[in-house]
């Protein structure tokens, strides 16, 4: 496993540019296996979720290439399975979300549990229950998911989600797209990466009321068969980890092609801690200057403050001044990082889902850490940023699944971060 260097106590100060979207990009390209006819993908960001996710369409024998810039096509006219292997959906959770297209489509899929994973254990039975409200026949074998569709086809229903799931509505949404008649999603998720795959599925051709909001009508379609060139939105969790990067460290800069609209939440806190935030269509600038006050953050579902920016928030407070809690309501074991921060010299405690952080200017000091999840590395990255001297963080494998040229866009900004090992196995 390679480990991820970072020298910090500089502050940061240059531009950004933000890449695609990771969790929009994942659900759309899954959604190509809906339509027969090849869809091209735009600002595809370049990560190992995309590898896996490319992998597991062409494991259903669909032609899926990713070219240089950003650009991925995928042509699923000649699927000839609905079983994705269980070494690729054990690898990435999101691979679960082909079960509704491919039962849509064909009448039938087999997809492995994914399991849990280290920031909770993240049950499907959202997914399924949608799935058996539209009229599929579930049965669980061995681990895996056996879904069938009476005479090949779902019918339109009623779904309520007894919990709000970006997971759930997705795969819903893919499955309501080729079901007869229509069907209306009840408490919805509203995360913009659910909203990029409806505006994707009405280029193919998907008539979808009330995307955006808690209610989401979805007019099946016998087929889905459009040619398509899509561009995927700008990733919200990366440009706010550039945000916090760039607060954290006392430094000014801007993220480029960044959605201001996709992260009220975060830059209305930056605002409350005394950074100055500035920004257009797709830029925000921040400017810290000051050390930072105190917050106190609660995540939540969209637009509440995003879980996957909470660990980035939480080494950023470390440098603040006075008492920040940040409570983790979406998963149950999402404060693994804090162990990590208080080995960089961070005064924390944790009580039940919150954790309690005594600000103290400058004093974190590098370390040796271990990521636990993807967003910990990235807040173990803000960390060894704002300290002194030198961190190495063990947990290479994790930041690459979300982070496109991190130690470039980082040197562009003026800090240091650099890999140990690229060639690091998944
Ligand atoms: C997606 C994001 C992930 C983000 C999360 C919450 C992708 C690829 N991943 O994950 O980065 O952190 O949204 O914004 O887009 N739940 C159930 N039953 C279900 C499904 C979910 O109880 O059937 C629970 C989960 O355990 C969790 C909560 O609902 O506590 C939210 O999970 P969900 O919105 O489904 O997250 P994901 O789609 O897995």
């Amino acid at each position: 496993m390679g480990d991820i260097l970072v020298r910090g106590g500089v502050p940061l100060h240059g531009a950004v540019q933000v890449s695609g979207s990771k969790n929009a990009a994942l659900p759309i390209l899954v959604a190509a296996l809906l339509n027969e006819q090849p869809v091209t993908l735009r600002n595809v960001p370049a990560l190992k979720d995309v590898d896996v996710t490319a992998q597991v369409l062409r494991s259903l024998g669909a032609h899926c290439d990713c070219c240089a810039g950003g650009t991925v096509t995928v042509d699923a006219g000649s699927i000839d399975s609905t079983e994705p292997p269980y070494e690729l959906v054990n690898q990435m959770r999101a691979s679960f979300l082909v079960l509704g297209p491919l039962l849509a489509r064909f009448g039938e899929a087999r997809v492995p549990l994914p399991g849990g994973c280290e920031i909770g254990v993240r049950p499907v039975g959202e997914h399924l229950a949608a799935m058996r409200a539209l009229g599929a026949e579930i049965s669980q074998e061995a681990g895996t998911i056996h879904a069938i569709a009476p005479s090949k086809r779902l019918s339109g229903a009623e779904i309520y989600f007894d919990k709000a799931s970006v997971g759930a509505t997705e795969n819903a949404v893919m499955a309501a797209t080729l079901a007869d008649g229509v069907s209306t999603l009840h408490n919805a998720a509203l995360e913009p990466e659910v909203v990029d795959l409806c505006h994707f599925l009405t280029r193919c051709g998907v008539r979808i009321d009330g995307v955006g909001t808690k209610t989401i009508t979805v007019h099946g379609q016998p087929r889905l068969s459009a040619a398509i060139d899509y561009t995927i939105i700008p990733d919200r969790i990366e440009a706010g980890t550039y945000l916090l990067a760039l607060a954290g460290t006392g430094g000014e800069g801007t993220v480029h092609g960044a959605r201001p609209d996709h992260l009220e939440a975060l830059t209305l806190k930056l605002r409350e801690a005394g950074v100055a935030v500035d920004f257009g269509e797709d830029w925000i600038e921040v400017r810290a200057g000051q050390p930072l006050r105190a917050l106190q953050i609660t995540t939540d579902v969209y637009p509440g403050f995003p879980t996957d920016l909470q660990a980035q928030m939480t080494a950023v407070l470390c440098h603040a001044e006075g008492y920040s809690t940040v409570r983790e309501t979406i998963f149950e074991s999402r404060l693994r990082h804090v162990a990590e921060l208080l080995r960089m010299g961070a005064a924390i405690s944790i009580s039940g889902d919150t954790a309690i952080i005594s600000g103290r200017a400058g004093e974190m000091v590098g370390a040796r850490v271990q990521a636990h999840d993807l967003r910990c590395a990235a807040s173990l990255v803000i960390a060894g940023l704002m300290a002194t001297g030198e961190t190495r963080i063990d947990g290479l494998r994790y930041l690459l699944r979300g982070y496109e040229n991190l130690p470039q866009k980082i040197a562009g900004i003026g800090g240091h971060v650099e890999f140990s090992s690229v060639n690091v196995e998944a």
